[in-house]
């Protein structure tokens, strides 16, 4: 049977303000241990706000927060234990390093602090400085160390006393692309390989996809959806949503004689089920039949075109609208050509009302 306590975080109606102005309305979430939870949203929706609260750097005005099964905030009550007492690993978007102390000296601060005898101390830093890859930087400052090394001294430090939960801000936001794209696999690695319950706040759904167990997608200080990666692809639940994680295309339609009509195109799509005047309808990218085979068939005009390895990668535009969808062709095609656009009826997704 599950207890509270296999639950690595639980948020209950957590609310936070500034004055007169509710930063996060009512966040509820849990978090089972061994889990990662992805925070994904756009800027100002409150992501940093929420992990501010979780460390405990802000209390807040309503709501409960537990960890590892312990209390550790509550807005009814006022009670916030303190950040040094929730004994979390943390890691940020600027390494926030000690620069006057040594590689080993920062990875060790944590041990430090609880008291770990100095022998286990300098086998532990040892050891997590391994598992970053870095065992053979221990003696040098982190100024010596480039961008992507100096966060991987970060994380070593975040989790070098096995801490309950350890909290990532954007943590790979100052690297060049391709240094991200493998800090995030080798981050998923590592939280899969020692089972650390974490949470992972991004706005690069990329990155959010990659890592988290499940992601709740943040607006304006709600969440608009908490799913597993899949499902938030699969069945998005807002347009919002759709099109934070850029999804595909999403037409406007109006109910029309003959179906739904794409706004600025004479094209009729089927819906039965749906109970609007107003929709908008979601052409994902992985729902596209580039053989034509579908039912329903739009009209593009190639926009632009680049190539890659896995194709030629085409930007192109639903035709009488400034809708426009991305694709991976194997032919290669010009920009200005004509080409249409097949889908099948399952991968269409619906959202009543308009933008
Ligand atoms: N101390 C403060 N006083 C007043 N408003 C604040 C304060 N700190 C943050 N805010 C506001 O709270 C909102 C959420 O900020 P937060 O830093 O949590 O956003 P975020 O999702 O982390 O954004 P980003 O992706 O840019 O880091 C913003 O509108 C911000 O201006
Ligand atoms: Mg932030």
């Amino acid at each position: 049977m599950s207890t509270d306590t296999d639950l690595a975080l639980s948020i209950r109606d957590l609310t936070m303000r500034y004055g007169t102005a509710t930063i996060l309305e009512k966040i509820s979430v849990d978090l089972p241990a061994g889990q990662v939870l992805g925070l994904l949203g756009p800027s100002g929706c409150g992501k940093t706000t929420l992990l501010r609260l979780i460390s405990g750097l802000l209390t807040p005005n309503e709501g409960a927060i537990e960890i590892a099964g312990q209390s550790v905030a509550n807005g009814a009550s006022g009670f916030s234990l303190p950040p040094e007492k929730r004994g979390l690993g943390m890691v940020f978007q600027d390494y926030a390093l000690w620069p006057h102390m040594s590689v080993a000296a920062n990875v060790a601060f944590p041990l430090e602090m609880k008291r770990v005898p100095p022998a286990e101390r300098k086998a532990r830093v040892l050891r997590a400085l391994d598992r970053v890859g870095l065992s053979a930087m221990a003696d040098r400052r982190p100024s010596d160390l480039s961008g992507g090394q100096q966060q991987r001294v970060a994380i070593a430090r975040a989790i070098v006393a096995e801490p309950p939960l350890v909290l990532f801000d954007e943590p790979l936001s100052n690297l060049d692309r391709e240094l991200r794209e493998t800090m995030v696999e080798e981050i998923a690695d590592l939280v899969a390989d020692l089972k650390l319950s974490a949470v992972y706040v991004t706005h690069d759904h990329a990155e959010a996809l990659t890592l988290s167990s499940k992601i709740a997608v943040m607006r304006s200080g709600q969440i608009e959806q908490l799913a597993a990666p899949d499902e938030l692809v699969m069945a998005p639940e807002t347009a919002a949503v759709a099109e934070f994680l850029r999804l595909g295309c999403l037409l406007p339609v109006n109910r029309s004689a003959h179906g739904w009509e794409v706004r600025g195109t004479q094209v009729n799509l089927q819906n039965t089920q749906l109970d609007a005047d107003t929709a908008q309808v979601l052409l994902p990218e992985r729902g596209l039949l580039l053989d034509g085979s579908g039912p329903h068939q739009l009209k593009a005009e190639v926009m632009r075109v680049q190539t890659r390895s896995t194709g030629h990668a085409l930007t192109v535009r639903v035709c009488g609208t400034d809708h426009e969808i991305r694709l991976v062709s194997p032919v290669r095609v010009a920009p200005g050509e004509l080409m249409e656009l097949s889908y099948a009826t399952e991968s269409l997704r619906w959202f009543p009302g308009t933008a």
